[in-house]
């Protein structure tokens, strides 16, 4: 196997900034010990084979120019890791605004915002036909928070040039039962909703929530608050925007809960825009719990990541995914990887359990993973999950 990937953007800010960078610095360190990822050879796919065939976006900043320049275009401010790219020769494209633009940021800094082109938007039948043209095997989705229209638009044009879709945003398509069938009944594979990080403020508190319910201490009350300066941020201040990220990030941890915290008590999601952190993201988790003879307990973390290259790993896993899918004719959501991946895929596992399966899709274990799934459907539901 091997061979290239070959993969289109939708939304080329800080999180295919990180994407893009981290193909090429792990192209460059081919014959070391790569440190910072989940897989290196994942089913015969390295980082390096994905290639960047097509990207597009609104801002004035990027549209029109090489991609290799656009990511470091304003207002992308994640840290470069790897600042020298060679041009690729793929000019990023002016899609359909849509909803991707939230008015609230027309007051906020040019620097720190996005500034629509006004260039000729491109109808559904010209981005299909460039998705077409570039050979672009799936299409990868990092449009803002709050893009429902968009996304849906992109989705569309996914299905109608016969290709993968991967949406890393909290806009529900893969984990719309609708969209997943139509995605499946064209046969092609589809990963979501709402792409994890490498270690985030999900797994985390993901991982101490399953510990709290396997030490049998229950879960009283609990937040995570997140702060972060880049135009995400900047974009979620427009609470309106921000209903459908609420429910991905709290879902994605009472899901694991022994059982389900009442709304009251739990409070997951960004919190506030602060804009020296840049794309600094600090999160801060407290949980309050009963333990043993009914003594209460509290837990206060605080993490500090680098946001959008904290991301960019899992992504580069899902796309292999994704092609292996292809390879292997495999259409719908495929619920191992989007559970490993996403905080809101179709189906919830424990991440113990999503790694176990995802290892298994890797391996190509298919019907063992849908046997598993049936066990899991049987009787090993993961509580409060929505399998
Ligand atoms: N760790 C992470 O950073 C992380 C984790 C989970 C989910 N996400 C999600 O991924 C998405 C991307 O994050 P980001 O930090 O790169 O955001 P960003 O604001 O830096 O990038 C969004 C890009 O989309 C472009 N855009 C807006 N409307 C568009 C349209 N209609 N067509 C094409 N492009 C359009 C913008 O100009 C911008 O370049 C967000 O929804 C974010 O919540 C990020």
């Amino acid at each position: 196997m091997g061979g290239n990937i070959r993969i289109a953007i939708a939304g080329v800010g800080n999180c295919a900034s990180s994407l893009v960078q981290g193909i090429q610095f792990y192209r460059e360190r081919r014959d070391c010990e790569p440190v910072g990822l989940m897989h290196l050879d994942l089913g015969g796919y390295r980082p390096e084979d994905i290639e960047v065939v097509a990207a597009f976006d609104i801002d004035s900043r990027k549209v029109g120019r090489d991609l290799a320049k656009a990511v470091f275009a304003e207002p992308n401010c994640t840290e470069p890791f790897q600042r020298d790219l060679p041009e690729t020769g793929v000019l990023v494209q002016m899609g359909p605004v849509l909803d991707g633009f939230a008015p609230h940021m027309a007051e906020h800094p040019k620097r720190r915002r996005c500034v629509p082109s006004d260039q000729t938007e491109l109808s559904q039948p010209e981005v299909v036909q460039i998705l077409r043209e570039s050979g672009a095997e799936m299409l990868v989705n990092y449009l803002p928070v709050g893009s429902e229209a968009a996304t849906r638009f992109y989705a569309e044009c996914a299905l109608e040039a016969g290709i993968g879709f991967i949406n890393n945003i909290p806009v529900f398509i893969a984990s719309d039962p609708v969209w997943a069938m139509r995605f499946e009944e064209r046969g092609l594979p589809v990963i979501g909703d709402d792409i994890k990080s490498q270690l985030g403020a999900t797994i985390v508190h993901r991982m101490l929530t399953d510990l709290f319910r396997r030490r049998g201490v229950r879960i009283d009350r609990t937040y995570q608050l997140n702060t972060g300066g880049n135009s995400d941020f900047l974009n979620m201040l427009d609470r309106k925007r921000l209903s459908s990220k609420k429910i991905s990030k709290t879902e994605a941890v009472q899901s694991v809960a022994a059982s389900r915290i009442e709304d009251d008590n739990i409070h997951v999601g960004p919190s506030d825009y602060v804009p020296w952190q840049n794309d600094n993201k600090v999160c801060f988790i407290r949980m309050e719990g009963t333990m043993f003879g009914e003594v209460p307990m509290n837990l206060e973390l605080r993490l500090s990541v680098e946001d959008s290259p904290n991301s960019a790993g899992v992504a580069i896993d899902a796309i292999r995914c994704c092609r292996l899918a292809l390879d292997r004719g495999q259409a719908g959501p495929l619920h191992a990887p989007a559970a490993c991946f996403c905080k809101h895929p179709p189906r919830q596992y424990t991440d113990d359990e999503a790694y176990r399966l995802t290892e298994a899709f890797i391996n190509g274990w298919v019907h063992r993973v849908e046997n598993e799934d049936k066990s899991v459907d049987a009787g090993h539901k993961v509580p409060g999950s929505a399998l």
